[in-house]
């Protein structure tokens, strides 16, 4: 009889490389217990928004305004010239702007937030203004692979219709296609063909933070160009997470391998009219927007509300000058090829480890953050699994998520995935936190049906957007 063959294992996942970096300021995590941190959730209504960060042992609420700023950023910001004129440091932060995106005209905003305010007011109207169909945006749509929910927020208050044009494939949580941040072009057309007088711009929101992270590829940008010059209307990209969308075109389309990053970002932002961007994300800094206008008079438009509600627009627009330095120095930074790819390896490597585990999520992995399948997590849970589900992991493991509910309906089988975001800091967490992290909740996978239903919180409030999602969705994100 022959020996009895042992049962394959499936092969660990290469470690990704180490970080690029050393630490020259720490933070102490305090180590906190399951029966301390179930206290504290009851304490909080069960709002996660509510516990207090020092409970909270890997914070992966969000990868915006969290991360760690370098060295080279600490001391950009000694020399920051708050000047009321003619600032030094908004002079720099215009010349790098200029180097990287070849968009000259600058309007720094203290979040991307007020960028998209801006730009939604400067094209589509100033408030209090009136179109003959009622508000100002009355009768328009905007669309977009998929708006965050800050955007739609902002072209909603105009009285325009905020509309996500996802391809199929960004559509199916199951998917493995490299580009499911791609706009579907045949359904961008047919809305230029039908109704191209009230489309006022078109955006793209590189990575595509609402399905996952997911990058849109450049042939996909050049596809909603052309349809732009064909139609004559401006393209404006949402580029928090420009570098990483940048990162994955070198990695995963065709022709693009032997490119530099800076290179492929070059040609991104060649793409469009103008940029509405946080620089809490790929600006590596803890609070900043910017709006990019390639169109002076746009730009002067922007420039006069700017004045009014944020600050002097030629230098500061609401930031002071030592952040405007640290933006300058962090745009460059995250170009870096080492740094990204040790990112990019590190997260995929996360979403692999969570996989082996069992634990379903959005394939493949996004740039900034992995989303866990929480209706497959706990099938015996109901509307709210996302919310309960997120609870648990918090309980068991002293790790943050952001649940994520029903307003995410998936167009190819028309169901509403509850999600669980495990957003990544930039340069704050190990390759060991997120073992960890990977580790307790494959743990809790195995024990997954004790995890107990939640209804939401009765406090919910609007800066909890997605929570808020959850319970009254306004339009679906994934369509
Ligand atoms: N656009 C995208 C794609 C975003 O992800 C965000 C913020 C914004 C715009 C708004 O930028 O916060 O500086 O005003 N995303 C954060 C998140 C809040 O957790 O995903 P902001």
């Amino acid at each position: 009889m022959p020996p009895p063959q042992p049962t394959p294992q499936p092969t660990p996942p290469p470690s990704p490389p180490f970080e690029p970096f050393r630490f020259k300021s720490v933070e102490p995590i305090r180590l906190t217990s399951a029966l301390e941190r179930r206290g504290l959730l009851d304490a909080c209504g069960w709002n996660l928004f509510r516990v207090p960060s020092d409970a909270v042992m890997i914070d992966l609420l969000t990868d915006s305004g969290t991360g760690a700023m370098s060295s080279a950023q600490w001391s950009a910001m000694m020399r920051g010239d708050e000047s009321y004129a003619g600032s030094a440091s908004s002079t720099r932060l215009v010349e790098t702007l200029t180097r990287i995106t070849g968009i000259g005209h600058v309007l720094p905003t203290h979040q991307g937030r007020v960028a998209e305010r801006l730009l939604v007011e400067t094209i589509i109207g100033e408030p209090n203004a009136r179109n003959p169909r009622g508000a100002a945006g009355a009768g328009m749509v905007v669309p977009n692979n998929a708006h965050f929910d800050t955007t739609r927020h902002m072209i909603e208050a105009s009285g325009a219709e905020a509309l996500n044009l996802l391809a199929r494939a960004g559509t199916d949580p199951d998917n493995d296609a490299p580009f499911k941040g791609d706009i579907d072009i045949a359904a961008l057309e047919k809305l230029l063909n039908t109704r191209g007088d009230d489309v006022p711009f078109i955006m793209l929101t590189v990575t595509c933070n609402s399905n996952g992270g997911q990058p849109v590829s450049l042939a996909n940008m050049h596809a909603v160009r052309n349809l732009c010059d064909a139609f004559a209307k401006p393209l404006i990209l949402d580029a928090c997470r420009f570098a990483e969308n940048a990162f994955l075109i070198r990695q995963r389309e065709a022709n693009q391998s032997h490119r530099s990053v800076a290179a492929i970002v070059r040609e991104m932002f060649d793409l469009c009219d103008g940029v509405a961007m946080s620089t809490r994300k790929d600006g590596l800094c803890n609070v900043g927007g910017l709006l990019l206008l390639r169109d002076e008079n746009l730009h002067r438009r922007a420039c006069r509300l700017c004045v009014l509600t944020q600050g002097f627009q030629m230098t500061y627009g609401s930031l002071p000058g030592r952040d405007l330095e640290a933006i300058a120095v962090g745009m460059q930074e995250v170009m870096n090829e080492t740094y990204l790819a040790q990112r990019g390896a590190m997260i995929a490597h996360f979403a692999q480890t969570l996989e082996r585990g069992g634990v379903k999520i959005v394939r493949p992995a996004g740039g900034h953050a992995v989303f866990i399948d929480a209706g497959a997590f706990c099938p015996h849970l109901d509307d709210n699994a996302a919310h309960a589900l997120a609870c648990a992991i918090y309980e068991h493991a002293g790790v943050r998520g952001t649940p994520i509910g029903s307003a995410l309906v998936n167009r190819a089988s028309g169901a509403a995935p509850q999600l669980v975001r495990l957003a990544v800091p930039r340069r704050t967490y190990s390759q060991a936190h997120l073992q960890y992290a990977a580790a307790s909740i494959c743990e809790l996978k195995r024990q997954a049906s004790s995890i107990k239903p939640r209804s939401l919180p009765h406090d919910l409030d609007p800066q909890q957007q997605h929570q808020q999602n959850a319970r009254a969705p306004l339009e679906a994100v994934w369509r």
